[in-house]
């Protein structure tokens, strides 16, 4: 297992900003000490076998490598913050060994035994006079009261934090992304050389150099029909014939940090399906191009259903108004989920609802009850911008029993419904006057 390679003083200022951050919050919540436990894989029901392990995300923003299991940080403002280390002497697995970063932003303690880790915990923080307890409660037996375990005054104020990026941050993020974008490559140079749903997982994986367990999320590798299901999971060994389309929605990881990435193909370039998905390329460009400090991301998701209204109108597939299309919300049975959603430690990352640190709520409009990200964007945070236009038969049924349902062109819908659906996700960066987007630069130089 090779290490994580950092630059040691952008990982030690990220540690320095974020323990600041912790101490403020901390202060504000009126704790004087942060047990933070990276956790404890959770067995599967009456097996010894347990899913891959994923470290508190709280944890793993000072400490960001996956083999920490057991592991334990306690922030104290106004102190290095000190990294309680497990490393079991087993022969069954191989014990982690402590990565040269981490020496340079923590004080450190090794334990081979949990009991002796955790008792040691205890002592340090026995002068405390409030304790907050930070991450899976069961992983950290302190006895501490219940509201002493992810106070809201403390989380809220982490979660709010992690949307804007420090430069440690988005080098990861920039990692992240060629790992992906290597993966999709491969993975549409294997659609068009004829492989099944299988060859291409197989083939991103290889091209990407991650093993499946150690994915963002799971990928989505959707022919024809299954691209108008939207997290689509499942991988067909045959190649259906004829193969019309392809969506990938795939990501990488670097040091804990993703990348959520999808394109969708043409089995047949030129044809009406290939027009509409470059159309939409046009208009997820066009919507990018509008974030700057200070945009709602509520209006750019409103902004962009005019847009699916006037595709679905300029390519005949409506034959009513763009305006009516839009009022009635017929764009919403075509595009169903959010336009994006913040991105870091996780795919869906946190606080995209919270309207300040407090952990007061912008709730999303009622007709978009789906949308993730609601805050006005500000520089340094990494979201997605990722429209979609599916056909989904259970959608297509609501829609042929509404009142919009004699604007539709039906037999040109039915030509596009065996294409399934298409979708462009892009990851971008709120610079200090305007974005810049991570994916797309990657592409243009790996390709
Ligand atoms: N890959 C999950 C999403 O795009 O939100
Ligand atoms: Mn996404
Ligand atoms: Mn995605």
């Amino acid at each position: 297992m090779t290490e994580p390679a950092f630059d040691h003083s952008e990982y030690l200022e990220h540690v320095n900003t974020i323990t600041a951050q912790w101490a403020r919050a901390l202060g504000a919540s009126g704790a004087d000490a942060a047990v933070v436990p990276a956790g404890i894989a959770q067995m599967y029901f009456q097996d010894d076998q347990a899913p891959t392990f994923h470290p508190n995300p709280h944890f793993a923003r000072f400490y960001p490598d996956d083999n920490c299991e057991h592991s334990i940080l306690l922030v104290r403002p106004g102190d290095r913050p000190k990294l309680y280390f497990h490393r079991p002497a087993s022969y069954w697995y191989q014990p982690p060994t402590l990565p040269d970063w981490a020496e340079v932003a923590f004080d450190v303690e090794t334990h081979a035994d949990d009991e002796q880790l955790m008792k040691a915990l205890a002592a340090a923080v026995s002068g405390c006079s409030r304790i907050a307890l930070v991450g899976p409660a069961e992983s950290c037996d302190l006895n501490l009261s219940p509201d002493a375990v992810n106070p809201k005054a403390l989380v809220s104020r982490l979660q709010f934090a992690r949307a804007k990026k420090t430069a440690f941050e988005v080098a990861r993020l920039r990692e992240a992304t060629e790992v992906g974008v290597r993966g999709h490559i491969a993975a549409r140079d294997t659609f068009r050389a004829g492989g099944s749903e299988f060859d291409i997982h197989m083939a991103y994986l290889g091209a990407s150099r991650q093993q499946e367990s150690k994915l963002p999320y799971p990928n989505v590798i959707a022919l024809n029909e299954h691209a108008g299901v939207l997290h689509y999971q499942h991988y067909d060994r045959a190649r259906p014939d004829p193969a019309r389309s392809f969506l990938i929605d795939a990501g990488g990881r670097s040091g804990g940090y993703h990348s959520d990435i999808t394109r969708t193909y043409s089995a047949n370039p030129g044809d009406e399906f290939d027009d509409l998905l470059g159309a939409l390329d046009a208009k997820q460009r066009d919507t990018v191009a509008q974030v700057e400090p200070g945009v709602s991301f509520v209006d750019l998701q409103m902004r962009m259903h005019r847009e699916v209204a006037d595709l679905l109108v300029s390519f005949d597939i409506l034959r009513c108004s763009v305006e009516s299309a839009y009022e009635r919300s017929v764009t919403d049975l075509f595009f169903p989920h959010g336009l994006g959603h913040l991105l870091g430690l996780q795919t869906h990352d946190v606080g995209g609802h919270f309207a300040n640190e407090d952990g007061e709520l912008a709730e999303p409009p009622e007709r978009f009850p789906k949308l993730r990200f609601t805050r006005a964007v500000e520089p340094g945070y990494v979201f997605t911008v990722e429209p979609g236009i599916y056909f989904i038969p259970s959608l297509l049924k609501d829609l042929a029993a509404s009142d919009a349902a004699r604007d539709v062109n039906w037999p040109k819908l039915e030509t596009l419904m065996p294409c399934g659906g298409i979708r462009i996700e892009d990851n971008v960066l709120v610079t200090s006057d305007g974005v810049e987007n991570l994916t797309r630069p990657v592409f243009e130089a790996l390709d």
